[in-house]
């Protein structure tokens, strides 16, 4: 959702921020530029693309500090104009986040003025262009008064010899090595530049410069903030040999699993003391996350006989929610920072809820707001479409559950480290499936349809709805996850030659009800493939349709094997129909507005 990048010290700051930007492209990658600042002179370079056709312009940038931005448009259509850097007179800016306000303060600033481009960012350079008077920080302060919605901003002004940054709901770093400063929206940017970065908080300012980065709160007042390890490295951002980010992270779900386990005895402690009252759980989330919550629901349903429920953060954050005593909301989120599920998090909380993140960024804005933190040890996700994140998600609510599960004697209740090795002993299955599942010839099949649905029942429905997100977020292709059961009552009316079904059977005792499904479609024309661990099930459809096998497994624990069956069948379909599966088209890795 918009990459920013600042660099202040003694090198070319040009290819510095170039090669941040790279690594930062999965937040957006719609166009991209970089502003320098030479001896009080910016020179800018910004065009519609990806970060790459930046390259040779950027060359050109002379000076020692830049800002740049790479971006997923939500206000103004992606065009060289609309891109960042946004500059007047002696200031640039890049911006990530929504002004929404925008309109309102143009007409009160600036009714006469045409705007050079259809951006909502192009306002804050306006501002500070009017407010500034000689003093950087206070023209950062006014400006940011005057603004609604959210943004991390970088700034470089022709009188100082560093750039400035302001914060307000949208991620960003800051950190400083030898002679020389940075921030970034993300830690992949300063992978290999940075080795301690600190976060900043809701409105902080920094200025930063090659003698280092100085920190103010929304009072103006120097601030510290912690600083932690920078995680990212250029070895764990390298490819690996693997042609795609998202087949190198599908490889990477057995250690997800198997690390997320690991790292899950640290809060074990802390989980019983928040989940000590708790009657009721409801469980929240966007996307992928909100599918694992899916799951989740059913094994806090199961194990802990404790009434759950599954909400769409987006929804749930402007619902009137019933927060009853004894509710603990459990918000799931692979980077931490997804606005709704973030806003979500604080909602239950105001209420007075317990909060429970379970993430993948063990610093986000989620984790600030949570009670107890569940981390999910998936290592950085760079492919847009979350994979190993959501095996590491499963694991972590997995053992959650079991924990509520023990914590309320219920018939389920088994001891820690029991459910930690049930998990365990799934990793080398898991391993297998992703080394050896074969999805070339069903992934064939799915590039030539009109229309994929994928079917399954309880357990299977939530893994069938995240098999149709991962395939229609890949390959553009229509998709539709629904429970087997309810085909008949509707969707069976869009089944001919041209729509295929993936039907998803790990349960015996629901196997042959799924196959009621796979006979209805087949008599409709349309085609069908199994994926099942179910061997009477196999036996019954081989040599009627295409069954695809995964390894047994107890239930519950199914979604880690026939999830990444579904990731696998989404790639390969990707490939087949020439889609860049890393960057699909319209979308971006950290959804951080509205
Ligand atoms: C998944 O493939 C998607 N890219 C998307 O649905 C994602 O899961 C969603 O935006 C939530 O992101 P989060 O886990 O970082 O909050």
């Amino acid at each position: 959702m918009c990459g920013i990048v600042g660099y202040s010290g003694r090198a070319a700051a040009a290819p510095v921020i170039y090669g941040g930007l790279k690594r930062l492209e999965y937040r957006g990658y719609d166009s991209a530029g970089i502003a320098t600042l030479d001896g009080g002179n910016i020179s800018v370079a910004k065009k519609q693309g990806k970060v790459s056709s930046l390259e040779s312009c950027a060359e050109n940038l002379s000076g020692e500090t830049g800002i740049g931005h790479t971006r997923w448009a939500t206000h103004g259509k992606p065009s060289d104009t609309n891109a960042h850097p946004h500059a007047i007179g002696k200031f640039a800016v890049v911006h990530n986040g929504i002004i929404e306000n925008y309109a309102e303060l143009k007409a009160r600033y600036f009714p006469d003025t045409d705007f050079l481009s259809r951006t909502d960012s192009e306002i804050i350079v306006r501002l500070l262009d009017k407010f500034y008077s000689g003093n950087l920080l206070h023209a950062l302060k006014e400006v940011s008064s005057l603004l609604k919605g959210s943004y991390a901003v970088l700034v470089i002004c022709a009188d100082f010899k560093g750039f400035a940054v302001m914060k307000y709901k949208s991620p960003v770093i800051v950190g400083g090595g030898r002679g020389e400063s940075f921030a970034a929206s993300d830690a992949p940017a300063l992978a290999g530049l940075c080795k301690k970065i600190s976060i900043l908080e809701d409105g902080d300012f920094a200025l930063a410069s090659a003698s280092g980065v100085k920190i103010y709160d929304n009072n103006l007042n120097p601030a510290a903030r912690q600083k932690i390890i920078n995680r990212a490295t250029a070895a764990s951002l390298d490819l690996n040999g693997c042609a795609h980010y998202m087949q190198k992270e599908i490889l990477e779900s057995p250690s997800a699993a198997e690390n997320t386990v690991k790292a899950f005895s640290r809060v074990q402690g802390k989980l019983k003391e928040v989940f000590a009252d708790v009657a009721r759980v409801i469980i929240t989330g966007c996307g992928t996350a909100y599918n694992s919550g899916l799951v989740a629901k059913r094994y806090i349903e199961s194990f802990a006989r404790m009434p759950a429920e599954a909400e769409i953060a987006g929804e749930f954050r402007y619902k009137n929610p019933v927060i009853t005593t004894g509710t603990a909301v459990i918000a799931i989120s692979q980077s931490g920072e997804t606005a709704d599920t973030v806003e979500a998090a604080k909602l239950a909380k105001s209420l007075g809820a317990k909060v429970i993140a379970v993430t993948n960024a063990p610093y986000s804005a989620l984790t600030l707001v949570s009670d107890v933190v569940v981390p999910v040890a998936a290592g950085h996700e760079i492919c847009v479409a979350a994979t190993k994140s959501y095996t590491g998600q499963i694991a972590a609510l997995y053992l959650t559950a079991k924990l509520l599960a023990s914590l309320n004697k219920k018939p389920a209740a088994q001891t820690m480290k029991n459910a930690k090795a049930e998990i365990c002993a799934i990793v080398p299955l898991l391993t297998d499936t992703v080394a050896h599942t074969d999805m070339d010839a069903l992934a064939q099949v799915c590039a030539r349809a009109d229309g994929v649905y994928f079917l399954g029942r309880d357990i299977d429905y939530a893994v069938a709805l995240e098999g149709s997100l991962k395939l229609k977020e890949i390959t553009y292709i229509q998709s539709e996850g629904y429970p087997a059961g309810e085909l008949k009552h509707g969707t069976l009316a869009l089944i001919d030659e041209n729509k295929t079904a993936v039907v998803i059977i790990t349960d015996e005792n629901l196997a042959i009800k799924c196959e009621n499904a796979v006979e209805q479609v087949l008599s409709r024309k349309g085609k069908v493939a199994v994926i099942t661990n179910v061997t009477g099930c196999a036996r019954r459809l081989k040599g009627k349709v295409p069954v695809i096998e995964i390894p047994p497994s107890p239930k519950e624990l199914s979604p880690l094997l026939s999830a990444a069956a579904v990731q696998l069948l989404a790639y390969k379909t990707a490939l087949i129909l020439e889609r860049n599966p890393d960057q699909p088209r319209n979308l971006a890795k950290s959804v951080t507005v509205e």
